[in-house]
């Protein structure tokens, strides 16, 4: 059984990984009305990921004899200047998910609650990585300085990126 305290963080936590797959879907609407299409399908592959980890925890809540119980989910930004300045949102958001995972784990830990310990590790593991391929683009970005074949070069990329389910 989960306790109170836990279940209405993780709650909190997949308030949050709704959020940003409407957070993502807002910058692939917007990048697809600038005609980056594979950008575009990169934020949907995203959103993808979101609902698979706001599902898993949604799971973990049942599985643990607790309540998932939703509410309202932010309107998220929907003005952008620059695929640049997406990509600086996208990773900066992903930073603050981080924070949080670590906050969730942090009460975890103080609960004495392993099961959400061992639970928890396959978000922190995962942060890395969402950091990491958010940063990684950006910095792609940074470098192409808002040139247009290299602009094409990386859409062209990013269009092959397929949604693949994390192991469980
Ligand atoms: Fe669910 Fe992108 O962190």
């Amino acid at each position: 059984m989960i306790s109170q305290k836990l279940q209405d963080a993780i709650n909190e936590q997949i308030n949050k990984e709704l959020f940003s797959e409407y957070y993502y879907l807002s910058m692939a609407s917007y990048l697809s009305s600038v005609g980056l299409s594979g950008f575009e399908n990169f934020f949907l592959v995203q959103v993808e990921e979101e609902r698979f980890h706001a599902m898993k925890m949604y799971n973990f809540v049942n599985e643990r004899g607790g309540r998932v119980l939703f509410k309202a989910i932010d309107a998220p930004k929907t003005a952008f200047k620059s695929s640049l300045e997406v990509f600086d949102l996208a990773y900066q958001h992903e930073q603050f998910v981080s924070q949080s995972i670590n906050e969730l784990m942090d009460l975890a830990i103080a609960e004495n609650d392993h099961a959400a310990r061992s639970f928890l590790n396959w978000f922190v593991d995962e942060q890395v990585e969402e950091e990491a391929s958010m940063e990684t683009i950006l910095n792609k970005l940074k470098l192409i300085n808002g040139e247009g074949h290299g602009l094409l070069m990386l859409d062209g990329e990013l269009a092959a990126r397929t949604f693949t389910p994390p192991a469980k």
